[in-house]
């Protein structure tokens, strides 16, 4: 199902397609364990979060030049258009692709110049957002926030990703204030395998405005309460959930719960190429699980639009 929407939950990495990991592991003369294809995608059968992160970190490997960056981030718009995507807030894992002979600096230039081709092409308009992982030290995060800042790298906004038990958002709080002082947007995922503890965390600490998942807020009435209160945007991943055992079955989803209770929630596809799809395969397993009302579409499709980092002028040309 295509519905006009803003996509504001997706990994760059997480929507390198199978071929394209294999492709590019050719041009670049970096060997993978599989032989082929189908040897790849026998291995996409994920138990939790760690099971997924564990092959996403390889397979990203492959990127090697500022031209992958770009290629495979018009690949994934012009995917993002054709399934009805109007605006996308675009996340990557800077401390992935560092290290190397490539420097971050090379990186951004590369997904900028996808961005700009997709804006010209579809006029897609996009934001970046960097995202520290939580497993690494604070303090690497910390360095890097501030070159991404010295620098004046092109980014919109940070946010928080990879394992999530064990790895409290408290933890960056300082990464947080720097980049807040430094007039970057902030997001966290939180509550996606982790308790709503780290919720009120990413809420209290990193100060942050969208949380991405957000999903075990339901376990905390007062955390319900007040995130409908204040109307936070919760970027909610339905077949993500799924095909990581957040949630066990679609059935038991709890989009429709959080739509009921008033909290602020949208549809997104987090790493469509390993979780069976982009936000129209997402809208169709929503549909046929729970045959959401055209009113109900129209609230996902808006606050979609209204979570977004865009100015109100463009945000009011799209909803
Ligand atoms: N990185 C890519 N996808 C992720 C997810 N679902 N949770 C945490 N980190 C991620
Ligand atoms: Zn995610």
């Amino acid at each position: 199902m295509k519905l006009p929407v803003a996509e504001l939950h997706v990994h760059l990495e997480g929507t390198l397609e199978p071929e394209m990991i294999m492709a590019l592991a050719k041009k670049n003369s970096i060997e993978l364990p599989y032989a082929s294809i189908e040897e790849l995608r026998a291995q996409y059968q994920f138990t939790n979060l760690q099971s997924f992160l564990d092959l996403f970190y390889a397979n990203m490997a492959v990127l090697r030049t500022a031209q992958d960056f770009r290629e495979i981030t018009v690949a994934y718009l012009q995917r993002a258009h054709d399934s009805g995507v109007r605006h996308v807030e675009l996340f990557f894992d800077p401390q992935a692709h560092i290290g190397g002979a490539l420097d971050l600096r090379e990186v951004i230039a590369g997904i900028r110049a996808g961005l700009a081709d997709g804006l010209e092409r579809w006029e897609l308009s996009s934001k970046l957002i960097a995202c520290f992982w939580r497993h690494a030290p604070a303090s690497e995060a910390m360095e890097l926030m501030k070159v991404l800042v010295e620098q004046k790298h092109d980014i919109d906004g940070i946010g928080l990703d990879s394992s999530e038990v064990g790895f409290p958002p408290e933890l960056f709080t300082e990464v947080f204030d720097y980049a807040r002082a430094h007039g970057l947007h902030v997001v966290a995922h939180a509550g996606e395998e982790g308790p709503a503890e780290y919720i009120w965390q990413a809420l209290d600490l990193l100060k942050v405005q969208r949380v991405d998942h957000g999903i075990r807020s339901l376990d905390d009435p007062q955390l319900v309460q007040r995130l409908v209160d204040e109307q936070m945007p919760l970027t909610v991943c339905p077949l993500s959930n799924i095909r990581l055992r957040a949630v066990d079955t679609m059935a038991e989803h709890p989009l429709p719960q959080m739509l009921a209770k008033g909290l602020k929630v949208s549809v997104h596809s987090d790493d469509p190429a390993y979780f069976g799809g982009y936000m129209d395969a997402n809208f169709d397993a929503l549909m046929e699980q729970f045959s959401f009302s055209s009113e109900q579409l129209a609230t996902l499709a808006k606050n979609s639009f209204e979570s977004s980092f865009l100015d109100e002028q463009s945000k009011q040309a799209l909803v």
